[in-house]
């Protein structure tokens, strides 16, 4: 998948080639830092001024000074599109990282390592038409699931325990009850009501997950930021995840076993087209005139 040429570091504007690194870096010997990962659709950004305050919230969480005002980062990002010639469907990956110093566990009086660059990525649109199988694992992460960390180890190891099973994703459960997947959020829907874990410290607060929250409401969905356990994920009549990458996918085959006879439900293709119409990804239908 083709990373673009030109990535925006704390120093301006440098070509991927050229970016490197000292040995001794936070974000590599410690995963001291924070990321995001941003839609990008035919050139625009998606959701961008949620994943911006969330960069700035995860930041002040781990008490990290980014090197950039958001105004300024704003006007940096545009021109990140800008300078690519971005015209397509990409995705933009920003990194910040406590900076490098000599490995020790105490902050270094350093200013933070940033990095925002490009990369092509087109919509997996057969996936969200036939849906995708997941497997349930233990949540084994730390309790700071909201801040969007560096440190993804658990999530490395459960998405490559849910890709050897032949699963898209793993669902994640603390002591039975679900939090979220290793990298989306996830979601029941019974009897035509969609639940959803609350926005708590133990999953991460995801911009897709709030946007759906307001397109359910706007489409008469009901919504329950109520968390859910495994038996009644198993008894579900649909199941989806969201993430800025997998947009609105179902989920057809839980540990083997079928979802709603292993066919997207209706309420999760109702979310995927609401989600579509506001992303401009197909026309939103003309509003019929009352007049008379
Ligand atoms: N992952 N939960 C986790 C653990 C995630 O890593 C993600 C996103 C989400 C969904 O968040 P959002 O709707 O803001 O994309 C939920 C990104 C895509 C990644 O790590 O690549």
């Amino acid at each position: 998948m083709k990373v673009y040429p030109n990535v925006l570091c704390e120093s301006g504007m440098v070509d991927q080639e050229k970016l490197t690194y000292h040995f001794q870096e936070r974000g590599l010997q410690f995963g001291d830092g924070i990321y995001e990962v941003i839609r990008v659709y035919s050139g625009k950004y998606y959701l961008l001024e949620e994943h911006i305050d969330r960069m700035y919230r995860s930041a002040q969480a781990i008490k990290l000074r980014l090197p950039f005002q958001k105004k300024e980062l704003y006007e940096k990002l545009d021109y990140l599109l800008d300078v690519n010639n971005i015209k397509t469907d990409v995705k933009v990956y920003l990194q910040a990282t406590r900076g490098s110093a000599l490995r020790d566990h105490v902050f270094p009086d350093v200013e933070a390592n940033f990095y925002a660059y490009v990369q092509d990525m087109p919509r997996p649109e057969a996936l969200l038409s036939t849906g995708v199988s997941a497997i349930t694992l233990p949540d084994t992460r730390w309790q700071n699931c909201y801040i969007k960390s560096l440190n993804l180890l658990p999530n490395v190891l459960a998405k490559q325990e849910a890709k050897e099973n032949g699963a898209f994703e793993a669902i994640l459960h603390r002591d039975q009850t679900i939090t979220e997947c290793s990298a989306s959020n996830v979601y029941l829907v019974k009897d035509n009501n969609v639940y959803t874990h609350p926005e708590t410290n133990q999953i991460l607060h995801g911009c897709v997950r709030s946007r759906i929250k307001i397109l359910a409401a706007e489409a008469n969905i009901p919504f329950y930021e109520e968390a859910f356990t495994l038996e009644q994920l198993q008894n579900a009549d649909e199941v989806f995840l969201t993430s800025s990458t997998a947009e609105v996918m179902p989920i057809i085959e839980i540990d083997g076993k079928p979802v709603n006879g292993k066919t997207p439900g209706k309420v999760t293709r109702e979310l995927q087209k609401a989600y579509q119409r506001d992303a401009h990804l197909i026309d939103t239908p003309n509003v019929q005139s009352t007049s008379h």
